[in-house]
């Protein structure tokens, strides 16, 4: 089996001292499917741990003047390689249309960075049963005019999964990660790889990874503490 990836979305989880800890239980950690995405205040925390990085966000210009934002240039500078995009955090609090995670998925590869856009229904959507026609068209305009996508993840996040504690069902998650993939197929012949997105932890992990298509995971809540983390890649590792 490939190795799979995981990805921690670490959020805004820890204070400074908590961070701190954090850093040198997880220096021990050999995985080389690991990114973590920790709040970018923290990043020289995680700068020289041979762990690979990513940030939560970016701006969708790599020069300029944009007070408090992230270039994806300056990112890439620092020997950040990878940028989350179209969070669905984001899209509620902060208002991210499909627009302009368009604009960032642009200038993020533009930089050369591996963009993780992430696209899932909400509740609503789901019990409408318009999920499929929900994911085509966060697909379809994230990535308008974007020619090359050999450095593009997609994160398949249900909304009503992130933090709930519930998952979709095997079916409900072949389905639609076949749908994405089949979508994808129409406009590339690159081999864009999904990863499930939503209340994964050491408890439930074995039943995605039983699914062969699903090329990795996005971890929330349970990325920020350092022996769930492990506990997770020591599952992911005996599997393969
Ligand atoms: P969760 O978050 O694992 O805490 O559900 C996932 C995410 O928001 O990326």
């Amino acid at each position: 089996m490939a190795r799979k990836i995981v990805i921690g979305n670490m959020k805004t989880k820890s204070n400074y001292e908590e961070i701190l800890t954090y850093v040198e239980e997880i220096k021990k950690l050999s995985y080389s499917g690991l990114i973590l995405m920790p709040t970018s205040l923290y990043m020289p925390f995680f700068l020289n741990t041979g762990i690979k990085l990513g940030v939560q966000n970016i701006f969708y210009e790599n020069t300029g003047s944009y007070t408090g934002e992230i270039l994806p240039s300056q990112a890439k500078s620092m020997g950040i390689r990878y940028a989350l995009v179209g969070h669905s955090e984001r899209r509620k609090y902060l208002k991210e249309s499909n627009q302009i995670i368009n604009k960032k998925v642009i200038a993020g590869l533009e930089a050369k960075m591996g963009v993780v856009l992430c696209i899932g229904e909400d509740m609503e959507d789901k019990l409408k049963q318009e999920t499929e026609s929900v994911l085509k068209r966060q697909l379809f305009t994230a990535l308008k005019g974007v020619e090359d996508l050999k450095n593009l993840v997609i994160a398949y996040e249900p909304v009503w999964a992130i933090g709930s504690g519930k998952t979709p069902t095997k079916r409900e998650l072949k389905m639609n990660i076949k749908c994405i993939k089949d979508f994808i197929k129409t406009f590339t012949d690159v081999d864009v790889k999904v990863l499930y997105g939503g209340s994964v932890d050491s408890s439930n992990i074995e039943n995605f990874l039983s699914i062969d298509t699903i090329d990795g995971f996005l971890i929330g809540g349970a990325s920020n503490d350092a022996s769930e983390l492990k506990k997770i890649i020591s599952i992911i590792k005996s599997f393969s």
